[in-house]
């Protein structure tokens, strides 16, 4: 449980007019009960390291094997529900001018959960892609228009190469737009939250030092220390299906206190 005064000196800085960007990893997801990232996959997927099944190379040595984990993964997704902690990030988007959401996570779950204005930094796994992108990039697959099963990767119709997961594998950089958005999200807001990511991979991890850069309070949430932590001006420890919802109760309670207090003088 976080320290109520720790959470009063974070709450502090969530004001009317604050501009929010929240950059989140696959740790916010876990509490929906998706493994995160880097630790171990669940059931057969647990014999490979998803480090060697995210990348081109693979998916150009074995299609079909790549198009199996994404779809287990996909599945997984599909069964989970937003939890306490996507939910508050929705909330706080009444209680300040702009929440931003910069996800590394594919699961979706930040739209689900109401959030409004979100940037899939490494994709989604609710979109697919032909792999040489041959009517431009990207060429959008609907694999409802095309056949196939979870085993076999399906053919693009237009030039039969294998279509692929929309997301941003290893080496392989990010869509130009989203990143372009990130960076001045990152550049401009207010308050910098990060929540649940290990902050090993770039550029996603670099988005904290460009905030702090332009003078935003940087906010971290995790049950583990990361590189990022250093940058932190406020570092609450524990899973963020509990702090998030805990902070953002706090500052709502901090904010109707103020209405009081100002209507009471108002009279
Ligand atoms: P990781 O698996 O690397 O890190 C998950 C983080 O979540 C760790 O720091 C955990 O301590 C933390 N965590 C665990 N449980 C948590 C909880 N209940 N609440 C909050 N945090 C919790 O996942 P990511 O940092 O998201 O990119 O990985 C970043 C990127 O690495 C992924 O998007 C993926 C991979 O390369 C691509 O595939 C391109």
């Amino acid at each position: 449980m976080i320290e109520l005064n720790q959470l009063e000196l974070a709450a502090q800085t969530f004001t009317p007019g604050a501009r929010v960007a929240v950059l989140t990893g696959a740790g916010i997801s876990k509490e929906s009960g998706i493994p995160t990232f880097r630790e171990a996959q669940t059931g057969l997927w647990a014999q490979f390291d998803p480090q060697q099944l995210a990348t081109p190379d693979a998916f150009r040595r074995d299609p079909d094997l790549v198009w199996a984990w994404y779809r287990h993964r996909a599945a997984v997704c599909d069964k989970a529900s937003p939890n306490a902690g996507h939910l508050a990030l929705h909330r706080l988007e009444d209680l300040v001018r702009q929440v931003v959401v910069l996800t590394q996570n594919v699961d979706g779950l930040h739209v689900r959960a109401g959030s409004t204005d979100v940037v899939e930094l490494h994709g989604s796994l609710a979109r697919y892609k032909c792999s040489r992108n041959c009517q431009g990039s990207p060429t959008f697959i609907d694999i409802a228009d095309v056949s196939h099963n979870d085993e076999h990767a399906p053919l693009c119709p237009h030039c039969g190469e294998p279509v692929r997961p929309d997301v941003v594998w290893f080496g392989e950089p990010l869509r130009s737009s989203v990143l372009r958005r990130a960076t001045v999200v990152a550049r401009t807001c207010n308050i910098m939250m990060i929540v649940g990511t290990s902050g090993l991979v770039h550029p996603a991890a670099s988005l904290p030092a460009l905030a702090r850069d332009g003078g935003a309070t940087i906010i971290e949430i995790n049950p583990d220390r990361t590189p990022i932590t250093p940058l932190a001006h406020t570092f609450l420890q524990g899973p963020s299906g509990e702090v998030l919802p805990q902070l953002i109760d706090v500052i709502a309670a901090r904010r109707e206190a103020a209405e009081g207090s100002r209507e009471s003088s108002d009279r």
